[in-house]
């Protein structure tokens, strides 16, 4: 039982604060650095430096719905409900949307991110949300399963991005 890797009752899931900036930076370099040899260096640079900017963090964490998972008081996994009213060049305005989606990779396999994918869908339709988006590009082929076995659908070519194809997806609530 204990090598089952469905088994995650010793993780615990809470809302994210701005008290937790540190530590939701840190992970996104840890997690989105597992794709990291799909990109040019200086891509990767590009990346990383907007995942190091804390301003941007922490506006994601004022203006979003965060949910974080724990062990102990480690956070091993991250999700962002952005609500709708918030567009962007990607996003209009009548769309709640996810972002930043990380699993720390020594966690990864353990259901972390299908938990934190069910809060977020959870919440959306609780404010009743009618539209969910997110993008994603195609070096992150698990998220993308993941996604696609919610029940999103690949809507949006849209572009290179990093010198990668991202692709924006769709879940009517
Ligand atoms: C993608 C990511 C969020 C997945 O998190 P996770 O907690 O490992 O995912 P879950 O355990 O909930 O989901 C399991 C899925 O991951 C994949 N997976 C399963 N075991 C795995 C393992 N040991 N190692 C890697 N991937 C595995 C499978 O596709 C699996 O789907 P399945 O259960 O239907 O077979 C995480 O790997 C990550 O942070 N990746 C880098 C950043 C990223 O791509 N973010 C998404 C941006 S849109």
């Amino acid at each position: 039982m204990e090598h089952d890797k469905t088994m995650n009752h010793h993780f615990t899931y809470r809302l994210g604060t701005i008290n937790d900036l540190q530590q939701l930076k840190d992970l996104g370099l840890l997690a989105y650095g597992l794709i990291q040899d799909r990109l040019t260096p200086e891509n990767w640079q590009t990346m990383e430096t907007g995942l190091k900017n804390e301003e941007r963090v922490a506006q994601l964490i004022s203006i979003s719905v965060s949910y974080v998972c724990l062990d102990g008081d480690k956070i091993v996994g991250m999700a962002y409900l952005m609500p709708h009213g918030n567009p962007t060049e990607i996003y209009p305005a009548d769309w709640a949307y996810i972002r930043m989606v990380g699993v720390h990779p020594d966690y990864r396999g353990r259901g972390i991110c299908k938990q934190l994918m069910q809060m977020v869908l959870n919440q959306a339709r609780l404010s009743e949300e009618k539209t969910l988006g997110l993008h994603t590009s195609e070096v992150m082929e698990d998220a993308m399963h993941i996604y696609e076995d919610m029940g999103f659908r690949k809507v949006k070519d849209l572009g290179p991005k990093f010198g990668v194809q991202y692709y924006l997806y769709q879940l009517d609530l």
